[in-house]
């Protein structure tokens, strides 16, 4: 979008640079330059210089510089259109529209936007009223301070179905409007359009660029207001219904202060519910964000990541720790494996029951929330506790089962980079938890024998079956498809690193093979050929880069074309790993077979010594 520098000019002409910053830290006026401490790097003596005359700001502590523009996209954290949009609007300017539709949408719009402004000053007005200081008291009571009061410029919608409507009238808006931004309604009984809110606490949404276009309203507690007769119970909170400014979906409430907070480096939390919010931004949790009633969806998922300044984008998402809040979590982490990218993921906390963050700081500090946030769980985790915490899986069938539950979820990991780590990671854990050999004696890889080591001069063993043949192949191949293209190493390094190699003669080979790359990872193929032979490889290295391994996989050789090995690589590694998986249940079986026939060994000994003793 390419924007009039005439209209950037006149724009940073009717701002004053360090009023607008002003309203952001603590200015202090010096002479004709104007000092703060920098809010871009920790400090604590003012080295933030702001020249109202040349319109530009200047730290000497880390060097930030930058206009009005600058100042606002890097504090706020907000793209270069909302800032030009946000500061216009403070300058009585309009962004030029590229469009006349989007001139006009803009126009309509700005009706709407004013409207919502002062609906919630009327709900602020109204909540500092003598007449409904009780529901002040509420919230004062709650332990909101009346700086949070004003901050998210919280309000009170009196019981009055009519005073709203009035007050609008009276300011010259138009009731289709106010029906519109959703703020009153139409009557069924054919009487006057009234509040949609009516005697209710009321939190205004502010949109990312702080203007207000939703509320929430929530009714006093009940020994405040007794059930009346009849036996409708009105519902605690009601929110706003979409509108052409609200889309509850894809919104979130919070959203300037979280934006501001991640931009400083605090963690973006994903709470419950309006108060949440608050009472998190009131202890100093200032990366605080609710959904409005309903549960988290997609877009805010990818909202919240685009929040977060960092390559690494990781909110922590809170839910109660009650099988409801697990469920909610359940049902998000199937919703997120789609879209993760790398970089990009979620954690997990759950809140003590009974508890939300609201009443957590209550009742132990915001010490006490920090110390549950410091115990969330990333995604990958929260899915293997999901299917694997608190349950045996005694029987192969079972452990196979589960296995498979979990590979089903890696497989709906939609980007192939991350998906390549969650099945690496996935594999270990598997390994870890259900083929760890027990050490004791006879040493390294009891019981697979057709493995160990081939001496100079022995046959190898035969493998016996063909599954037994792949398992021998396969690290060979993955082997010699690195030192053939040892170009590949830097994407499967990982895979690699973490590779099970049952051979101990090649399992060192693929630890120098590792140890060279990780040094030089361009060296060339004959420079890692004649390393690795003098390290003592030269039997290994013949025994896999030959013709007898290449057949089976032709990506391997030398004469495979470079581009295609990585993945080729990949792909073999991740089906053979589910091959040698079986492999290694069946071998367990055959361990656990004979140590369990141990007595039996004793027996025959015993019964040979008799025969012996006999003989004499
Ligand atoms: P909660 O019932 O947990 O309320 O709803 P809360 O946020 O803890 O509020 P307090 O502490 O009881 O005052 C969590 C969120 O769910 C939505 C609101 O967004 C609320 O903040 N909600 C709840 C509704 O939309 N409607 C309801 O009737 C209840
Ligand atoms: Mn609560």
């Amino acid at each position: 979008m390419s924007i009039n520098p005439l209209f950037l000019d006149e724009l940073r002409n009717r701002l004053t640079l360090s009023e607008i910053i002003g309203r952001r830290i603590t200015v202090k006026r010096a002479g004709r330059e104007s000092k703060a401490c920098c809010p871009f790097h920790g400090e604590k003596t003012p080295s933030f210089t702001i020249n109202d005359d040349k319109q530009f700001y200047h730290c000497f502590g880390c060097g930030a510089h930058g206009d009005v523009i600058g100042f606002v996209m890097k504090h706020d954290n907000l793209s270069f259109i909302d800032t030009l949009e946000m500061l216009a609007a403070e300058a009585g300017m309009e962004v030029p529209k590229q469009t006349p539709q989007a001139a006009a949408k803009a126009k309509k719009d700005k009706d709407l936007y004013e409207l919502m402004e002062d609906a919630t000053l009327f709900f602020e007005d109204n909540l500092h009223d003598p007449r409904n200081l009780d529901a002040l008291s509420y919230l004062l009571d709650r332990g909101i301070s009346k700086e949070t009061i004003k901050e998210f410029r919280i309000g009170f919608a009196p019981d009055d179905g009519q005073a709203l409507r009035k007050y609008l009238l009276s300011k010259d808006y138009k009731e289709a409007d106010m029906i519109k931004a959703g703020v009153i309604r139409a009557s069924t009984r054919g009487g006057d359009p009234y509040a949609f809110f009516r005697d209710r606490v009321m939190f205004p949404v502010p949109d990312r660029r702080n203007r207000i276009v939703a509320f929430g309203g929530r009714i006093l507690p009940e020994h405040m207001r007794p059930p009346q007769r009849g036996d409708f119970v009105p519902p605690k909170y009601i929110n706003s219904s979409e509108t052409p400014l609200f889309h509850k979906g894809s919104m979130l409430y919070g959203e300037p202060i979280a934006r501001r907070a991640a931009a400083d480096g605090q963690k973006i939390v994903l709470v419950e519910g309006y108060l949440d919010v608050i009472a998190c931004a009131q202890a100093g949790i200032r990366g605080a964000l609710a959904p409005m009633g309903t549960a988290v969806t997609d877009e805010q998922i990818i909202s919240m990541w685009k929040m977060i300044p960092d390559f690494t984008k990781i909110p922590i998402l809170c839910f109660d720790g009650d099988g409801a809040g697990r469920k909610a979590a359940r049902r998000v982490s199937e919703n997120i494996l789609p879209l993760l990218e790398a970089g990009r993921s979620v954690d997990f906390a759950f809140m003590p029951d009974g508890e939300d963050p609201d009443s957590l700081i209550k009742s132990s500090g915001v010490k006490g929330l920090q110390k549950i946030l410091g115990q969330s769980i990333s995604l990958f985790d929260f899915i293997w506790n999901f299917y694997i915490a608190g349950r045996e899986f005694k029987t192969p069938e079972l452990r196979a089962g589960v296995i498979k539950q979990l590979d089903n979820e890696v497989a709906r990991v939609a980007n192939a980079d991350v998906q390549v780590h969650y099945k690496s990671l996935l594999r270990q854990k598997v390994s870890d938890k259900f083929f760890k050999r027990k050490p004791f004696g006879g040493g390294f890889n009891k019981g697979n024998k057709w493995q160990s080591g081939n001496k100079v001069g022995m046959k190898p063993m035969r493998p016996s079956s063909s599954k037994s043949r792949a398992a021998h192949l396969f690290p060979r191949v993955l082997l010699a498809a690195i030192i053939n293209h040892p170009h590949i190493f830097d994407g499967v390094e990982d895979v690699l690193s973490s590779l099970v190699v049952g051979d101990r003669a090649l399992d060192r080979l693929r630890q120098n093979i590792m140890a060279i790359l990780s040094d030089d990872p361009v060296i060339d193929r004959l420079v890692l050929l004649g390393q690795l032979e003098n390290a003592g490889f030269a039997q290994e290295i013949g025994d896999i880069c030959n013709e007898s391994v290449y057949v089976h996989a032709s990506f391997c050789s030398a004469s495979a074309k470079d581009e295609d090995v990585q993945s080729l690589w990949l792909e073999y590694w991740s089906d053979g790993n589910e091959a040698r998986l079986e492999e290694e249940i069946q071998n367990g079986w055959k361990r656990a077979f004979v140590d369990s026939n141990e007595e039996e060994e004793v027996r025959l000994r015993d019964l040979l010594y008799e025969k012996r003793s006999g003989e004499d």
